[in-house]
């Protein structure tokens, strides 16, 4: 096993662990995961983890508003790489409706949403190489709302990403009772340092989460 899949299988304890603890006094527990290409080694070894995954609940962060089908689905991900083995019994909200844009559907996701065991058990969040995490990006519009707002979903339209999409707001990330940031190699950890090093969340959004206390699961 090589370090960033030794890194995938201490975090899936982690979070077993984490979901363990809940059930034990709560009918229901919610995990929040990210997409994109980091976390799939921890999917794998979570799916096979021993818990009651029927009282389990599992949304996103953030996602592409783009069909459950296409490639750069972070739903498709999860039922493909989460939602297996033990975790099939699992049940996955998706954070995507019928709808055209994201402006549209925030209102029937932030229903969909309600109905959830929040605060959520734990979050897990990413980041890319310009300081976002969930969809809160340094170059979208959208970011001051998405950083302020009580809703739990925000529309966002980003000049750096190629399709429209919806994150949790910040507020509701935050909401939860842990905080991870699973990140990989040399690049991500120079940017977590420069974001530990200031205070501008606008530029490295991520910033946001670094006193929630956030737990750093890093490998090279
Ligand atoms: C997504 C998430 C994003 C992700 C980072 C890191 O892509 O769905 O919005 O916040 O966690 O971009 O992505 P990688 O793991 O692919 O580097």
């Amino acid at each position: 096993m090589n370090t960033r899949e030794h890194l995938a299988h201490q975090l899936a304890e982690a979070v077993a662990e984490a979901l363990r603890s809940d059930l034990a006094h709560q009918e229901r527990a919610l995990l929040v995961v990210s997409g994109g290409s980091t976390p799939v080694p921890f999917f794998q070894a979570l799916a096979n983890k021993a818990l009651p995954w029927a009282r389990v609940d599992v949304t996103l962060a953030d996602e592409r508003w783009v069909a459950e089908s296409a490639s750069d689905s972070n739903a498709r991900l999860v039922r493909e790489h989460l939602l297996t083995g033990e975790a099939a019994v699992a049940t996955f909200v998706p954070l995507t409706t019928g709808d055209e844009t994201p402006e549209q559907g925030t209102a029937v996701v932030g229903e969909r949403l309600a109905s959830l065991a929040w605060p959520a058990s734990m979050v897990i969040l990413g980041m890319g190489g310009d300081g976002h995490t969930a969809s809160l990006f340094p170059d979208s519009q959208e970011l001051p709302l998405a950083l302020s707002t009580e809703e739990p979903v925000v529309a966002v339209r980003t000049p750096s990403q190629p399709q429209a999409r919806i994150t949790l707001s910040a507020d509701r990330l935050h909401q939860a009772k842990r905080h991870v940031l699973h990140i990989n190699g040399e690049d991500k950890r120079s940017k977590l340092a420069a974001a530990l090093g200031g205070d501008d969340v606008q530029a490295l959004p991520v910033r946001a989460f670094l006193a929630c206390p956030l737990a750093i699961y890093w490998a090279p």
